[in-house]
């Protein structure tokens, strides 16, 4: 394995200051596959410490822009370089079908330093014609010292999706991945280290959330937190970032509706449904966990579904054929279970069973469940699990008020062929994404983020560079 597994601190691997270490398990295997440096209070204080450091020193504070994007640019080569090992190792840690690492993760964290490369040389800020003899004007500026902290579901693409643009602005930045699947983001500092980075601007601290990430929160001397996972921690990351008033960008939970219309394409629908739920196991804040089935196609339409569904069996995450993998961890896998039970209990109509696949391994089954009314836990919670919920609609104001009537808001779909509805309904539902007649598609060019609880600020594209910069307004008197 290439992977590193100590701390990266001001540019240089090292063990925990205690000497600790986690084991980070194969749960395709059950197998250990690293023992992993544990961060802890002292160390985040350290990488901390060589963060600012790097911050005020003039190899990265006064680097050209060009120079910047230069770097940035490598950081996105060298991840491509190493593409088949790191989809392998991502693969191996998380237990994701090596089909999806391979095509998709690996190459979207590549894209997305490609992409934030481009923006280093284009932050401008503006000129204000403001009244009097004065010339006025803002800079765009770094915040200084970012801290990054991000969930096992797509453990490099969420510190792609932070880093590049807090680099790209001038940031520097300590990097927490999750417990999980730590393996893969410290090859990516590795990787910045090979690109020409100066020491200290990436540094990457594994460790728990109620240690090493809890401390990287309350550090006094982070300017910005960055966080991807559970609701639940991010209103925790709120609490604590206002003791210090860092800035805070949360990407968190979801309960995404998937709206079929009868007048769809069905097969193509049908697709959109399957993908939209059982795509990287379920395990996507963005998942089509809520089905909306209009009545009169729902017959027709749960037959294909299932049919496709049926097919569908847990694999080997490294067989390139595998399109389920394994649950990340036994929690999560004992998390999903428990859904399946409550979805029976409330009175849920489970299709499609699911269930957990063999004793070795968390491979858990697709599950359907039909017949689930609005109120139901399986049609509030986020599972995070190849479990879906179908629910059914007759009229339009019936199905928004429903569709929107969950806490969460990251993502919706509507499949119809009528243009003026599919445009209506994009505008009604409250999601910081909707897609018309596809599912799941993300670009580091487009916007991401959660309406209601399932975030605050948005991720990528432009308004990824407001996420790491802040504006400063000049005044310049002309007499
Ligand atoms: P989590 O929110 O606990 O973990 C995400 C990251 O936050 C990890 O790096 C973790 O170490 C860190 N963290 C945990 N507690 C923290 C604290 N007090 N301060 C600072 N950092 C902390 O998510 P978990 O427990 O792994 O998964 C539970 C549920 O959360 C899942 O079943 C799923 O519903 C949801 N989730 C949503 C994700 C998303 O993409 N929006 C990603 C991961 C989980
Ligand atoms: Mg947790």
């Amino acid at each position: 394995m290439n992977s590193p597994t100590q701390l990266l601190i001001g540019g240089k691997f090292q063990d925990a200051r205690s000497g600790k270490t986690f084991k980070t398990i194969n749960p395709a295997t059950e197998e250990v596959l690293a023992e992993v440096a544990e961060a802890d209070t002292p160390d985040v204080d350290l990488a901390v410490t060589a963060a600012r450091r790097a911050f005020t020193d003039k190899a990265w504070g006064r680097m050209a822009a060009r120079d910047r994007a230069k770097l940035l640019w490598k950081v996105g080569d060298l991840i491509m370089k190493n593409a088949d090992e790191l989809a392998r190792l991502e693969t191996l840690d998380n237990g994701k079908p090596i089909f999806e690492s391979r095509y998709v993760d690996i190459p979207a964290a590549a894209e997305t330093f490609y992409y934030y490369a481009g923006w280093c040389t284009k932050i401008e800020g503006e000129t204000i014609p403001v009244p009097g003899e004065f010339f006025n004007y803002t800079l765009r500026e770094p915040y200084g010292v970012c801290g990054i902290i991000t969930p096992w579901n797509f453990p490099l693409l969420m510190v792609a999706w932070k880093l590049a643009p807090a680099l790209a602005c001038g940031n520097t930045a300590v990097v927490k991945v999750a417990e999980e699947t730590p393996l893969t983001g410290l090859w990516l500092g590795q990787l910045c280290q090979e690109a020409g980075l100066p020491d200290g601007v990436v540094n990457v601290v594994p460790g728990f959330g109620e240690t090493a990430g809890r401390a990287l929160v309350a550090q006094p001397d982070v300017d910005k937190i960055s966080f991807t996972g559970s609701t639940a921690v991010g209103k925790e990351i709120m609490r604590t970032a206002a003791d210090t008033l860092k800035k805070v960008s949360l990407e968190l939970g979801g309960k995404s509706p998937n709206i079929v219309f009868a007048d769809a394409d069905l097969d193509a629908a049908v697709k959109g449904a399957f993908n939209g739920i059982f795509y990287g196991k379920g395990e996507v804040c963005a998942a089509g966990s809520r089905l909306f089935v209009e009545s009169k196609v729902h017959d027709a339409f749960m037959d294909k579904l299932l049919e496709r569904s049926k097919r569908l069996e847990p694999g080997d995450p490294l067989n390139p054929k595998t399109r389920l993998g394994a649950l990340v961890s036994k929690t999560q896998m004992e998390r999903v279970l428990g859904y399946l039970e409550a979805g029976v209990r409330e009175g849920a109509n489970p299709v499609l069973a699911g269930g957990r696949a063999g004793d070795r391994g968390y491979f858990v089954k697709p599950a359907i469940f039909d017949q689930v009314d609005a109120g139901m836990k399986i049609a509030q919670e986020e599972i995070f699990g190849p479990v879906l919920s179908t629910l059914t609609f007759e009229d339009t104001e019936q199905l928004v008020e429903a569709a929107n009537s969950t806490i969460y808001g990251l993502a919706a779909a509507v499949w119809t062929r009528d243009v003026g509805k599919a445009h209506r309904l994009a505008r009604r539902l409250q999601a910081g994404t909707v897609w018309i007649n596809a599912y799941n598609m993300l670009s580091e060019q487009s916007p991401f983020g959660g309406y209601k609880q399932s975030g605050y600020g948005r991720e990528l594209g432009r308004h990824g560079i407001d996420l790491y910069t802040q504006v400063k307004s000049v005044w310049v008197s002309l007499d």
